[in-house]
């Protein structure tokens, strides 16, 4: 079968996987193709069971996989065979060298743009799907025409703004697609192909169309607002714990205001993921090299604020069970950095477990999809943890619950047979302000909520 478009995708993660289902899905007309470099990746979106869970994502996978959906590792015929190559491999925090711990490592888009320029044969539109700092397009141009052998490449900026566990519901409606691209007579063209694809089941007027560095700056700067948003209400927390307020009265107030909005603004104990923190790092890193550094400072105390929120959970929970923790056994409903995900990656959970392992504390993990990666997540100190799927047998002899993930199922579960069955006194610390804090209270446990008051018999 002959099809209208040949559309390549390298990195099969998060957003590569989901995104070219989707096109995948609403597009049967053309072909799609996704490469790893990761052979184990590729085998599982090849199985029955998918390397990430995401609603909705089997049933699109299902229908299109074969018939115009292919997973593979030959990343050289794919790129001989595809005239539009989206790169969606990862960006994560530099570890090494100059700007550790904040800089992007571009290493892996960088050997990417090589593979291309190495094994191009015909004119080429690379998309940016990865974060990147602004003016990597420029670079990326650079060396894919660094060998002078006459082929044209467009480089065009196309970030992607789905967050996981609503995935599939952000790519088949999204509230925007952003292309941007240089304003030449093949850029306009290049990112008129783009806008062909999603104008297949996206209405025109939410395909929007910028320069490419104003492109590449908005998900940065979507993201930053965000998480400032998330930073901003945990703020209020300690104060509103202290004052007899309530965190959640405060945001409804505050969030009817139509120039504020409702949306984002539940306190908790910090955002996770693997965009927020590593997105605003390297906002601010690249602030700093251009000599901002007030607004570096600016955009930093977002993370801080973060980072502040995990650590006063943790406190909160040695002063309120009596300032030692030692030998004690502690249950963290939940391991995601979100609902409806299995994916830990900067998930609360990883700081707040290893910071009660340093307390001493025997822990036991339960979470509906993320087991499997809070095992790798705690590679080195199993000693220590246990893995139980089942919230109840989880709880069981527990002296405190700490849920970290909003799980919806939390709240429906029988918290009077969890009572019954931990030692006592026991405690519940909400860090995601899910569970009824009045009747676990009447139940008999302490109850800590997250910026309200706490509840407690003694
Ligand atoms: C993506 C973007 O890449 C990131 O910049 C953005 O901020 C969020 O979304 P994500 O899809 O979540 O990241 O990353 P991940 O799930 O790690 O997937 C990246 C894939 O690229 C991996 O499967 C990895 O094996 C693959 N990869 C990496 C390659 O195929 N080639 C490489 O050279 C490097
Ligand atoms: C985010 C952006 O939403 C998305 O547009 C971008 O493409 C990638 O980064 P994601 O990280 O998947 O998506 O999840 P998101 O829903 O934004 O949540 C991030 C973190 O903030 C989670 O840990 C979440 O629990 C936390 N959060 C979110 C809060 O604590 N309170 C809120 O009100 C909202």
């Amino acid at each position: 079968m002959k099809f209208e478009k040949n559309i390549l995708c390298i990195g099969a993660g998060y957003v590569g996987g989901p995104t070219m289902a989707m096109i995948a899905y609403k597009c049967p007309q053309y072909k799609v193709t996704v490469v790893d470099i990761n052979p184990e990746r590729i085998a599982q979106w090849n199985s029955s069971t998918l390397p990430i869970y995401e609603p909705g994502l089997d049933e699109i996978v299902k229908v299109t996989r074969g018939k115009n959906l292919f997973f593979s590792t030959d990343i050289e015929k794919a790129i001989r065979e595809n005239e539009i190559i989206f790169v969606s491999v990862n960006t994560p925090t530099k570890s090494f060298g100059a700007g550790a711990g904040m800089a992007a490592d571009l290493q892996y888009w960088e050997k990417t743009a090589r593979q291309i320029r190495e094994h191009s044969t015909s004119h080429k539109i690379i998309v940016e799907k990865s974060t990147f700092p602004v003016k990597t397009a420029f670079a990326m141009e650079r060396i894919l025409t660094s060998t002078h052998n006459g082929i044209i490449f467009d480089v065009v900026s196309n970030p992607e703004f789905l967050a996981e566990g609503t995935a599939v519901k952000d790519l088949e409606n999204p509230d925007r697609v952003l292309i941007g691209s240089r304003e030449t007579v093949s850029g306009l063209k290049a990112r008129d192909e783009l806008v062909e694809i999603f104008a297949k089941w996206v209405p025109r007027d939410r395909i929007i169309t910028s320069n490419i560095w104003s492109s590449e700056l908005s998900k940065l700067v979507a993201n930053a607002f965000l998480a400032q948003r998330v930073s901003s209400i945990n703020s209020f927390t300690p104060l509103c714990e202290k004052s007899d307020a309530d965190i959640k009265e405060v945001a409804r107030a505050v969030g009817m205001d139509p120039r504020v909005g409702d949306k984002f603004l539940n306190a908790g104990i910090g955002f996770g993921g693997s965009c927020f923190k590593k997105d605003i790092l390297s906002l601010v890193y690249m602030c700093r090299q251009y000599g901002l550094d007030e607004v570096a400072d600016y955009w930093e105390a977002v993370v801080k604020i973060n980072e502040y929120q995990k650590e006063r959970f943790v406190l909160n929970m040695l002063h309120a069970m009596f300032n030692t923790l030692a030998g004690k056994k502690v249950c963290l409903f939940g391991f995601a950095f979100k609902a409806n995900t299995g994916d830990t990656r900067e998930s609360p959970a990883i700081f707040v477990a290893r910071r009660l392992l340093e307390e001493k504390v025997n822990l036991v993990i339960t979470d509906p999809k993320a087991l499997n990666n809070a095992k790798n997540d705690l590679k080195g100190f199993e000693t220590g943890i246990t893995f139980i799927e089942d919230p109840y047998k989880a709880a069981s002899g527990c002296d405190a619950i700490a849920v970290v993930t909003e799980w919806d199922m939390y709240a429906g579960l029988d918290f009077e047979k969890i009572y019954d069955s931990m030692a006592k006194p026991a405690f519940i610390f909400d860090g995601r302000n899910i569970l009824d804090h009045k009747k676990l209270y009447e139940t008999g446990f302490n109850v800590f909520p997250t910026g309200k008051p706490a509840l407690t018999h003694f």
